[in-house]
């Protein structure tokens, strides 16, 4: 079937752009207390679409619910009960905060915020604006809450570090690239190397994704659109689609250990400055400008635009064994940009060697799965007071006030997803071969079974002989957060027509 070209006028902006333009931000997080009443707001709500604009925004709302949210709100449970088993079920189940590492100081039970049903929010208006902007809309907003039969039961207020993450360094580098046109084949031949451009169907529900396939969603029968509001599914003629353009939007409220972070680098380096920076860049995997530590490839990578070339284009082949970005580096986990097949895959020969096993076994082969099944949009911001480097070694380490990252990533299947970046590359101590490691950024050090050590992080040395740093400190505590759905301007417009009690 061939794609439908995307309705962006039914698309919330973000899924879109990062905002990057609107750099005030917050994050109002609600309680339906009067459905009737929250509906009637929802009528009224601007909610901003990813259309392009002649004159930029100087303000944009996104609107995105827990499922507790969408059942509160009027949403049947023939519908509601169709989404995923991990937005059904929610963050905080058991099961799930351990394959997410969210155990000991970042349990839920811990979490200002969503770590249980009766802390976790049933919306969340996000509010995006230009400099000098955001107190009157955020107050005018509050203001209206009551009457739209809503409670304020927190308020995340974002900060602009100008485009640097707490640490110090630059973010926001590395995105895949939405194949809004439908431009990628999705017949699985030409996906044998790594790849920038990425199936929308991947990042929007109601889309092929990288499997060709439609991900599971709520669809209904003709009868329960009476209005005829909602799109049709493109897999499922006679059947509406409620998820059409909508996709789950995962909030992690991260707290950076700024302090800790730099001491403890410090101390490792006998206060070295230049050795100190060198140390927390192999750990990241990029300098804090943001240039890749791995070396780039001359060849392009499809779907990476090319003003991102010089900061994006790359793969690890030509870093096999670690010796420029360590296999633990953060970005190396997050993204191991690999191909299918191990060592590469040019050439019909050297491939069939590979297949049948007699190639040359390189770090590449012990990588789980093609990496463009794990692709996320990330769409955090910062929040609290810059610390910078000097100030967090001279106080040791300790800190005033809380800064960190409202982590945000859009995704069709949190589970295949952020779920399994989380879990299966960044939370692994068996990661790439390695043994005792986790994320050295966001790693949490507890033990795992087999693993009584979790706190280490080994550099590959070009002599041969692995450097390697133990005993490290957890620099980040979850805080809060939540899985959402954000959904299609359509599907808003639904869910404010319901007419139920
Ligand atoms: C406070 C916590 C975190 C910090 C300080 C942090 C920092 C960074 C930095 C500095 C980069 C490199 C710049 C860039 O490409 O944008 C990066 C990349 C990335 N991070 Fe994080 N990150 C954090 C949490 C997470 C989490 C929780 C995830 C996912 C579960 C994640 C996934 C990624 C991904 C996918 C990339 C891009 C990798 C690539 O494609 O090269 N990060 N992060």
């Amino acid at each position: 079937m061939k794609h439908s070209k995307i309705d962006f006028k039914d698309v919330q902006g973000l899924v879109r752009y990062g905002y990057g333009r609107l750099p005030e931000s917050c994050f109002l997080l609600l309680e339906i207390i009067s459905p009737r009443a929250a509906r009637d707001w929802l009528k009224t709500l601007d909610v901003a679409d990813a259309e392009e604009l002649s004159t930029p925004p100087d303000f944009a709302l996104q609107v995105a619910f827990t499922h507790s949210g969408l059942r509160k709100i009027g949403l049947s449970s023939e519908i509601a009960d169709q989404f995923s088993q991990e937005f059904k079920t929610g963050i905080y189940e058991e099961s799930r905060s351990k394959r997410l590492g969210d155990v000991g100081e970042n349990a839920p039970r811990e979490w200002q915020w969503g770590g249980d049903s009766d802390n976790t929010p049933h919306l969340m208006l996000m509010l995006y604006s230009v400099k000098g902007g955001l107190e009157a809309r955020k107050n005018a907003t509050v203001d209206g809450l009551s009457s739209a039969g809503l409670a304020l039961r927190g308020c995340l207020t974002s900060a602009d570090f100008g485009g640097v993450e707490p640490f110090g360094f630059k973010d926001g580098i590395s995105q895949p690239t939405v194949d809004w046109d439908g431009k990628r084949k999705l017949d699985g031949r030409d996906e044998l190397e790594y790849g920038n451009l990425v199936a929308l169907g991947e990042f929007l529900l109601g889309h092929r994704n990288e499997y060709g396939k439609y991900t599971d969603r709520p669809l209904l029968d003709l009868a329960n659109d009476p209005r005829g509001i909602l799109a049709e599914a493109e897999d499922k003629p006679g059947k509406k689609d409620f998820a059409f353009n909508g996709t789950y939007l995962v909030f992690r409220q991260l707290q950076q250990h700024v302090g800790r972070f730099w001491k403890f680098l410090d101390d490792q380096v006998g206060g070295d400055r230049s050795e100190r920076q060198r140390l927390a860049e192999l750990m990241v995997g990029r300098k804090m400008g943001g240039e890749a530590l791995a070396v780039k490839s001359s060849s392009p990578i499809p779907g990476i635009d090319s003003d991102k070339r010089d900061a994006n284009q790359f793969t690890f082949s030509s870093d096999p064994d670690g010796t420029r970005c360590p296999f633990g580096a953060h970005v190396r986990r997050a993204n191991p940009r690999n191909a299918d097949l191990p060592d590469g895959t040019r050439g019909l020969l050297s491939k069939l060697i590979r297949t049948l096993g007699f190639g040359g076994k390189g770090f590449r082969g012990d990588l789980i799965s093609s990496v463009r099944f794990h692709r996320i949009l990330r769409r955090g911001v910062e929040y609290g007071e810059p610390l910078p480097v000097n100030d967090a070694i001279k106080n040791g380490g300790n800190e005033i006030g809380e800064r960190g990252l409202h982590f945000i990533c859009l995704n069709a299947n949190i589970s295949r997803q952020f779920e399994f970046i989380q879990g299966a590359w960044l939370s692994s101590t068996k990661f790439d071969g390695m043994t005792e490691e986790s994320d050295p950024i966001i790693g949490n050090r507890e033990a795992v079974s087999e693993c009584p050590f979790t706190n280490s992080f080994s550099i590959p040395q070009e002599a041969g002989l692995r450097r390697r740093i133990s005993g490290i400190p957890a620099f980040i505590t979850v805080r809060g957060g939540s899985y959402f759905f954000l959904p299609g301007i359509r599907a808003l417009r639904y869910l404010s027509s319901l007419e139920t009690d």
